[in-house]
């Protein structure tokens, strides 16, 4: 259980009980939904860019929006599996921030965090938008290494459950 503390949470709430937010929830990600996905995120991404005096309120809210593209990605086990896949790593943080944009005001680094956050698809132009990259990257790989191991049917080492 991770606990958001009350200076992310200020930032953070007007988006996430956003209702258009709220609709991430029903997206499957990786091994959970965008909604939990992007909030892991945006928490370690923030805490890392609060312990280096970096704009820390930028960081959570690009963040919380980096993958805010609002349809469900499906992988098809045909020829198409790597078009489909370049497609969408290249595509999603565009839609993200056209979504984003329509509903709250972004600044530029925000803008930059969400469209770089693919890298090298895109490309990261502050510490800031280095950081959700690399946090973003992190973090999927243990949410896909969970969905693996859940899909040859055995649970983690690390799981509680
Ligand atoms: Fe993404
Ligand atoms: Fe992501």
């Amino acid at each position: 259980m991770i606990y958001y503390d009350y200076r992310f949470m200020e930032v953070a709430e007007p988006i996430i009980e956003h209702e258009q937010y709220q609709q991430m929830k029903k997206i499957k990600h990786h091994d959970e939904s965008v909604y939990d996905h992007s909030i892991k995120v945006a928490f370690y991404a923030y805490q890392l860019a609060y312990n280096h005096n970096l704009d820390w309120e930028s960081t959570i809210r690009g963040a919380l929006l980096h993958d805010f593209f609002l349809y469900k990605f499906e992988k098809r086990f045909s020829i198409g599996i790597v078009s489909d896949s370049i497609k969408h790593a290249i595509e999603h943080p565009k839609i993200a921030f056209e979504n984003a944009s329509k509903y709250f005001d972004l600044n530029e680094k925000e803008e930059n965090i969400i469209k770089g956050h693919m890298f090298p698809f895109g490309l990261p132009k502050s510490k800031e938008a280095w950081i959700v990259s690399y946090v973003d990257k992190y973090i999927a790989s243990f949410e896909y290494a969970s969905n693996f191991i859940k899909m040859i049917g055995r649970k983690p080492a690390y799981s509680t459950k």
